[in-house]
């Protein structure tokens, strides 16, 4: 279906219960609903936003239009969580369609300041020539949960010079006694970048200007820029648009990854760092947003998803959903990624298993299913390659495996049922030098995420199998290989 401008700009306050209800309908006969993923009711999400820990609970929002799975008028939607694995459905957030946001109320992080949550997001609007002009808006959340939003005016209203209208997504932090917000941007000359801004109390916001890295002509526009501090080291994540694929780099229509280096120097705002390394490997990453706990722990969520493709969860009227909560650690100049430790709350039955493989593809009694986590060791190889396949049957399979002359890790998902995006590949690799390969996956009905050595790799995509297609098969080609696993159902 063609959406108009009109239908992609309804309010879901305009829509009546009836036709919100045969949204959910539809939407609950999808095969590929998703078990412990956050998921929305209806509609399509995109970017976490407002990830935060207040009033003794986690708090994670996400971009949603509820009507459809397309992008028009976005939400902000409230998930919570005591526990970072089991989120309760809150409900709208932030309302768009006021004089700041009259086109959505886009991207954007929160803060905790005086016992109160500042959410601060980018409010679109557009006007009769449609031409977009962003302002950076506050909302405030109390301890009863109430989000009221500042309504008189934005706390940045304006571009300044040298900037496109393409100036969004702020993410707010504090150092000391002052707040900082980066907010991604595109320059006049159409090429991305981040800015800085600083405020003593949320309110009055002054522009620094850009944050300079070495990275002066790297696509067209950052989108949700993301500055901490981990380990005594700097790191900027942002999701740069317009790169072109290099080697097994860049596949994915937008990319989304970071540079890691010296902490930001805030007086001459200079960043020095490394390369641009993406975070995820996988076909459907994009987007994250990080914070940090109480327990000091810095937390990443991003959108399992990616703007502009179709994804066959739309013919049921929703899609995409959030990735599982990670951790995130600096180990040998890379950040790894691991799943928070709460997720082991989701295990049930266990099964173990261990054996030697040569040249051949074994099951494993007990090890089938479409939900569930199993990790796997793999040691002693002496083949051309190892893996495993997974949501598969005859017909379909999904296969992460081991090239050992390539030294690379491969995700193939040619067979992996109803295709998704097949025009940027069906496989995604990257090189990793290893003597033992240990794969962590979180399979759920439509999605996989797979920890590759403790996180030093992801891959996370998304999977439209049968629900028959449940095998779980360990493989070596060429050779042997020892192998060693644990799988809990969900
Ligand atoms: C990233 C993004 C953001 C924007 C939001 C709108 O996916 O394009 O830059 O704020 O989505 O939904």
């Amino acid at each position: 279906m063609d959406w108009t401008r009109e239908q992609r700009y309804r309010k879901i306050e305009e829509v009546s219960p009836e036709e919100i209800s045969n949204l959910k309908n539809k939407v609950n006969l999808c095969p590929w609903r998703q078990t412990f993923h956050i998921q929305p009711e209806t509609g399509l999400l995109n970017d976490p936003n407002g990830f935060s820990y207040y009033n003794g609970e986690y708090h994670l929002f996400y971009q949603w239009f509820p009507l459809g799975p397309v992008h028009g008028l976005k939400y902000w939607y409230h998930t919570k969580s005591k526990n970072l694995v089991h989120w309760e459905n809150v409900g709208i957030g932030i309302t768009p369609g006021d004089e700041f946001d009259s086109h959505g109320a886009y991207s954007g992080s929160a803060i905790e300041h005086n016992d109160k949550l500042y959410l601060i997001y980018t409010g679109n609007t557009r006007d009769e020539q449609w031409i977009r002009h962003p302002y950076q808006c506050m909302a405030i959340m109390n301890q009863q949960g109430e989000i009221s939003k500042k309504l008189d005016k934005p706390i940045i209203a304006d571009v300044p010079a040298g900037y496109t209208d393409h100036y969004r997504d702020p993410k707010v932090s504090k150092s000391g006694d002052t707040f900082y917000l980066v907010i991604g941007a595109q320059r006049d000359n159409k090429t991305g970048c981040v800015v800085l801004y600083s405020s003593a109390d949320l309110m009055t916001w002054e522009f620094e200007g850009e944050i300079k890295t070495k990275l002066d002509s790297f696509g067209y526009m950052w989108e949700c820029p993301d500055y901490f501090e981990l380990q005594d080291q700097g790191v900027l994540i942002f999701s740069p648009q317009g790169l072109e694929p290099e080697g097994d780099k860049f596949h994915n229509i937008y990319q989304s990854g970071y540079v890691l280096g010296a902490k930001l120097d805030l007086q001459s705002r200079v960043l020095q760092h490394g390369d641009f390394i993406e975070l995820d490997r996988g076909f459907d990453f994009y987007a994250p947003q990080t914070m940090i706990d109480p327990e000091e722990r810095r937390i990443l969520v991003g959108w399992m998803g990616l703007p502009d493709i179709e994804y066959p969860t739309d013919r049921n009227e929703w899609a995409h959903c959030l990735t599982l909560p990670r951790q995130l650690f600096i180990r040998d100049g890379k950040l790894v990624q691991q799943p928070v430790k709460e997720l082991q709350a989701l295990r049930k039955y266990k099964y173990e298993a261990e054996a030697a493989l040569f040249n051949e593809t074994k099951m494993v009694d007990g090890f089938k299913g479409t939900t569930y986590e199993l990790i796997c060791e793999f040691e002693q190889a002496d083949a051309a390659a190892f893996g495993i396949e997974f949501r598969a049957s005859n017909e379909e399979k999904t296969v992460i495996k081991y090239d050992v002359s390539q030294k690379k890790v491969i995700l193939d998902r040619t067979l992996s049922g109803e295709e998704v995006g097949a025009a940027y590949g069906t496989t995604r690799s990257c090189s990793l030098e290893a003597d033992r390969i240990k794969f962590h996956l979180f399979v759920d009905s439509s999605s996989v995420e797979i920890f590759v050595n403790d996180g030093i790799e992801v891959f996370t995509s998304r999977i439209f199998p049968s629900q028959d297609s449940k095998d779980i098969r360990f493989f070596v080609t060429e050779g042997s290989v020892n192998f060693k696993t644990v799988k809990w159902d969900y």
